[in-house]
């Protein structure tokens, strides 16, 4: 008997009758334009799909098509379900607002639309990041000051992994689930129930290219985990996409790390659309997910697009991690939350 994440999402959602379904309604919105992604990225080399675009985006990186049509899929199927007040891109400089009558528009959504752009012409897993946030009481200037919340008022979470098979895997605080799309049907279909993250692993992952530049408890602590002070032996395992990085953490265990560098010295990574939701399915998962200085998931943000180191993953290496870069008060305090 095959279970759809809408199926999954209304049948948990019995226990929030608040939620009227309108969850579920904005989960397909994520599910079809995923499928849409899919679809291209299964045939990327025989549609014009592959490569830049001659634009860059306000990261200031050069935009790939798939970019581009992962983000318009998004802002179209999110835009017409009338839940959704406001959207949130990688992709757009600003927040798209959207008018609302009275009683709707009541979620915010924030999405990386392809995760690992860098990949896809390479055939490597690329993903999409999403994040849903209630709007608070109706947003005054209808700016993003309703929007800049910390990743501990998420509502839902999630990302889907376009590799080998297309896994979505989501939470809504009440654990995390992974569907896998089945193409004879077009549905996600249950196959991960109620996914806990081991508590060690034998793989780190990290841009090793960067390693000079990263600030000395970040090498200090790379240090002894790869001469096996931690208690075990280590494989390095870098894909480049963070969101096949970060499944691989999910389902194995172990450590990801994008520390400050030379070129990111508040970090590469985006709190808003790539930290946060994956650190609150770490976190509902048995993880950890720190910036090196406190839980993600309790920054509170002051710009959409603003980045930060990022260090998730088992509780025993972040732990060791944590009492490494010397905040072993925060290492007690973050275990504490989790
Ligand atoms: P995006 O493609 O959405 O811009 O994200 C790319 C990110 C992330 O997926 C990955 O972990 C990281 O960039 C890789 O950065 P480096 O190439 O600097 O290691
Ligand atoms: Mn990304
Ligand atoms: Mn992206």
């Amino acid at each position: 008997m095959i279970v759809t994440v809408q199926q999954h999402i209304l049948q948990r959602q019995q226990q929030f009758p608040e939620a009227r379904g309108r969850l579920s309604w904005l989960l397909s919105g994520i599910t079809l334009a995923t499928k849409m992604t899919e679809s291209k990225i299964r045939r990327a080399g025989l549609l014009d799909i592959l490569g830049p675009l001659n634009h860059t985006n306000v990261q200031g990186e050069v935009q790939q098509k798939l970019d581009v049509y992962a983000n318009q899929a998004l802002l179209h199927c999110l835009g017409v379900r009338d839940s959704v007040a406001a959207l949130v891109s990688e992709e757009n400089e600003e927040p798209v607002m959207l008018e609302r009558s009275e009683g709707s528009g009541e979620y915010v959504i924030v999405f990386d639309p392809l995760d690992g752009s860098s990949n896809i012409d390479v055939n490597v897993n690329v993903g999409t990041i999403f994040s849903i946030f209630r709007l608070p009481e109706r947003a005054k200037d209808g700016g993003s000051s309703a929007i800049l919340q910390p990743g501990t008022r998420q509502v839902a979470a999630g990302y889907v992994v376009y590799g080998p098979s297309t896994i979505l895997v989501y939470t809504t605080g009440n654990g995390v689930f992974g569907f896998t799309l089945d193409p004879a049907i077009g549905a996600f279909v249950l196959s991960h129930e109620n996914i806990r993250m081991p508590e060690s692993g034998n793989t780190y992952s990290v841009n090793e290219a960067n390693a000079e530049s990263f600030p000395a408890p970040y090498q200090h602590f790379l240090r002894k985990l790869r001469m096996g002070e931690l208690g075990r032996k280590y494989s390095s395992r870098y894909i480049g996409s963070l969101v096949a990085d970060f499944h691989r953490t999910l389902l194995k265990g172990g450590i990801f790390l994008y520390p400050p560098t030379a070129s990111h010295v508040g970090g590469k990574l985006r709190l808003l659309y790539e930290a946060n939701p994956l650190a609150f399915i770490a976190e509902q998962s048995g993880g950890i997910a720190t910036s090196g200085r406190e839980r993600i998931l309790d920054i509170q943000p002051h710009d959409i697009h603003q980045r930060t180191p990022f260090v998730v993953g088992s509780s025993a290496e972040m732990t060791a991690f944590l009492e490494s870069v010397g905040s072993v008060g925060s290492a007690h305090e973050v275990l504490d939350r989790a």
